[in-house]
């Protein structure tokens, strides 16, 4: 089989079996992105009304300071990601530089939920998952308006008389509350920008930079519902979508505030899982600036098996190898990232945190790492990254899901123009006497003795309409098609 022919074949089963999955919840973090599309004529005058040089410029991005004290901050932070074609988020730290910020810069293009959980919990719904229930810190309405108005998209609530009800946010009839926006600045492929003698810029990729200030998510404040009855909501659900640790601000909470946070979330999967010990908990990352909340993270997730699966980009790869004591192999990745590694850093992360699942949603090439002892029928793993590709894709071309994908399909054979990671993966894998593989360039399938390996090629859109919320999207995407298939692998097998 072609990997056209593999794209053609995955989907029409995986939209069936998502609507028969019973439900999924995803926590924490949801908010209103503003989308701001930048180009070099923007950012220049950005860069005046700052007043910026080009030397103090050039050399701050290279201190790459990671947080925004100042409006200046915010633009060496936004070049940082036009030059070198990397995704970044920041935390604004004080409320006058995010006012100055919302004042100051263009007026967005538009406004979309954003946060891991607010992403997923629309995109679960498009696909007819029975139920999803999502979490939100605070519910403004501009941000209760951007849910979609589905029934099975539903967030729990105790009415009037303290009956806990399962109902679509948009439905609630509660006060307006404070709005917080993430700037989300999108630069694209291809732009030049010359300043100075010295700068001349073309950036590689279509990409974006965020600009975060959000007390509610810095602090991580948790539903009430979620808090008293995650029994309850844990007993409706297959999957468990968790993500939101990278806002928590160690300047408002302390160390020990941060430690308490984390902690809660621990308890709370904890009580989910005795609930119903089933039940599938995946931590979606999100760059995290902070170590000691990243060192937190991973202490609890050696300790308990508190989490069964991990998503996240190349960038999460690099910090997840930092903080699990990988510094050689986190330093040479952030050097050059080589497929080799890559492949090595993933392993890395399924052995020592414990993990069932891993998965890595890079430009080009997903990589799924699966224990053997949870591993179902191989193709239908490497099916599901398939589906996520198509998804993403979709979302890429036209900000929706649609899921008209014979449409995409339809246009010429992209998927057998292999990208260069996938190609670089291929040939190390086909030349190393590690793994276990047939063909792997053809089926995308290789093993070690404790771990299957899947990895696709993925469909690249040349202008996306935006890039943020992409890997959300993938990685949501691409759990809950695993859980649907799961589902009737293990009803077939009874
Ligand atoms: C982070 C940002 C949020 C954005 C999301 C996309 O959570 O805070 O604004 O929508 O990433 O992945």
């Amino acid at each position: 089989m072609s990997w056209s022919q593999i794209y053609n074949s995955c989907y029409q089963e995986i939209l069936k079996e998502l609507t028969r999955l019973d439900g999924i919840a995803v926590g924490f973090n949801t908010n209103v992105d503003a989308i701001i599309e930048f180009n070099s004529t923007t950012i220049l005058e950005l860069i005046g009304k700052v007043g910026l040089d080009s030397l103090s410029l050039y050399e701050r991005i290279l201190k790459w300071k990671g947080a925004i004290d100042k409006p200046a901050d915010f633009v060496v932070g936004l070049c940082g990601c036009f030059e070198k074609g990397k995704a970044s988020e920041w935390l604004i730290q004080n409320d006058e530089t995010y006012h100055y910020l919302l004042n100051n810069l263009p007026i967005p293009n538009s406004f979309r939920i954003g946060g891991q959980a607010g992403i997923m919990a629309n995109i679960l719904a498009e696909f007819g998952i029975q139920q999803v229930i999502v979490h939100t810190a605070t519910l403004p309405y501009q941000l209760t308006n951007l849910f979609l108005k589905k029934k099975n998209l539903v967030i729990p609530y105790y009415d009037k008389k303290g009956k806990l009800t399962f109902i679509n946010p948009r439905k609630l009839k509660i006060k307006d509350q404070p709005l917080y926006f993430h700037i989300i600045a999108e630069v694209k492929r291809n732009d030049t920008l010359h300043f100075g003698d010295t700068i001349k810029w073309k950036c590689p990729r279509d990409n974006r930079f965020i600009a975060t200030y959000d007390p509610p998510n810095f602090e991580l404040q948790i539903m009430d519902a979620f808090q008293k009855d995650i029994e309850v909501i844990a007993e409706r659900i297959s999957g468990f979508i968790i993500s939101g640790f990278h806002m928590l601000e160690q300047k408002r909470l302390g160390k020990t505030g941060l430690i308490e946070k984390i902690d809660t979330i621990v308890s709370l999967v904890e009580r989910a899982k005795k609930q119903k010990p089933s039940l599938f908990i995946h931590l979606e990352l999100s760059s995290t600036k902070n170590d000691f909340v990243l060192d937190q993270i991973y202490k609890n997730s050696k300790t308990g098996e508190y989490w069964d699966s991990i998503g996240c980009n190349e960038r999460e790869l690099i910090e997840l190898l930092r903080a699990i004591g990988e510094k050689k192999l986190a330093n040479d990745l952030n050097k050059d990232f080589q497929q080799e590694n890559v492949l090595l850093g993933c392993l890395k992360i399924c052995e020592k945190l414990n993990l069932k699942r891993f998965h890595l949603h890079q430009f080009g090439c997903y990589i799924l790492i699966v224990s053997k002892e949870h591993a179902i029928d191989r193709e239908l793993h490497r099916n599901s990254l398939c589906f996520a590709s198509l998804a993403a894709t979709e979302k890429a071309l036209t900000g929706e899901i649609l899921q008209a994908y014979d449409l995409i399909l339809e246009q010429p054979a992209f998927t057998e123009k292999f990208s260069k990671p996938f190609r670089e993966l291929a040939k190390h894998i086909t030349a190393s006497e590690t793994y276990i593989k047939a063909n792997f360039i053809l089926n995308g399938f290789a093993e070690t003795p404790e771990y299957l390996i899947c990895a696709i090629p993925s469909i690249i859109v040349d202008k996306p309409v935006f890039t943020v919320g992409l890997g959300d999207t993938i990685s949501s995407t691409a759990l809950a098609a695993e859980l649907a298939l799961r589902k009737k692998y293990m009803k077939n097998k009874k």
